[in-house]
């Protein structure tokens, strides 16, 4: 670990460690009260992340965030372009034994084939964390991954480190402590303002190519108090329930096909090929 890898606006020492917290914390057969526990004793880096999520995460600060980047004028890339670039997110770890970002994204993905899952559900599990680039554009961690939630109406108390929200300035706009807040009863999950991180970023960056299905598994598969815990039914329409079961086989191969085999991108690569030019252009917008 070098000396300058935890930053005081970057408490995490990678983004993996957010992904690992997610994992211990959704331990299988886990109880709701250990899940709590948890909570408390986490790893100060993990809490410190979360406070800032909490704190910052304003209906102000997403408009703002979601102007920059849904309009898609970072450039045009490959799907390969785009995952060396987010490879060239490296931290400090041990390059021998520790696993790229492409062979994560590829371990989920090859987990998914193994089980013969659809090809577009495949696709979606290689490309669903190329959001994660978004920190190399210089966003903070805290504005990058995190559990998700929708800004502009009351937090649910299923967001973890809940406690976090208290100095949050929307806590002072009545409008948004409300159930329903700016929202519709029942409007649907699509019209919400989520917080922003890399998971609505790269569903803005298919939603032209690719179905239903997989725009939900890409944006909402870190909105845990939603695929977890049931919150915020109260804004989802008959489709966001039934597109559920979708979110929830994914996050399975989210959360549990990380291993330490490496995958052979090599020999890997011709099948990528075909899976990305059967449902998405040569270059996208990003
Ligand atoms: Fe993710
Ligand atoms: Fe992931």
């Amino acid at each position: 670990m070098s000396a300058s890898a935890v930053l005081p606006n970057q408490p995490l020492h990678d983004l993996d460690e957010w992904d690992d917290f997610l994992e211990g914390r959704y331990k299988e057969g886990k109880s709701e009260e250990e899940f709590r526990v948890y909570d408390a004793t986490a790893t100060p880096g993990v809490a410190e992340f979360y406070r800032q999520n909490h704190e910052n995460m304003t209906v102000d600060y997403v408009l703002g965030k979601e102007a920059e980047y849904f309009s898609l004028s970072k450039g045009q890339k490959t799907i390969w372009e785009a995952a060396d670039f987010l490879n060239t997110l490296v931290d400090d770890s041990d390059p021998d034994t520790d696993l790229t970002q492409i062979e994560h994204l590829l371990q989920t993905s090859e987990a998914m084939r193994r089980d013969d899952c659809p090809r577009w559900m495949i696709l979606t599990g290689f490309i669903h964390d190329l959001g994660k680039c978004l920190c190399l554009y210089g966003e903070p961690q805290w504005g990058v991954v995190g559990d998700t939630f929708p800004v502009g109406c009351a937090w649910s108390k299923d967001i973890v480190f809940h406690e976090y929200f208290a100095k949050n300035p929307d806590r002072n706009v009545r409008e948004y402590q409300t159930k329903y807040g700016i929202y519709e009863p029942n409007c649907g999950l699509e019209k919400l303002h989520m917080s922003f991180g890399h998971d609505g970023y790269i569903a803005e960056v298919m939603k032209p190519y690719l179905r239903d299905e997989s725009l939900y598994m890409l944006r909402f598969h870190s909105f845990y108090p939603w695929h977890k815990h049931g919150a915020y039914d109260h804004l989802c329409t008959d489709k966001d329930r039934s597109m559920l079961e979708w979110v929830l086989k994914f996050n399975q191969y989210d959360l549990y096909s990380k291993g330490h085999t490496k995958p052979d991108l090599a020999e890997l690569k011709p099948y990528y090929d075909d899976l990305f030019a059967e449902f998405l252009p040569p270059t996208l917008a990003w």
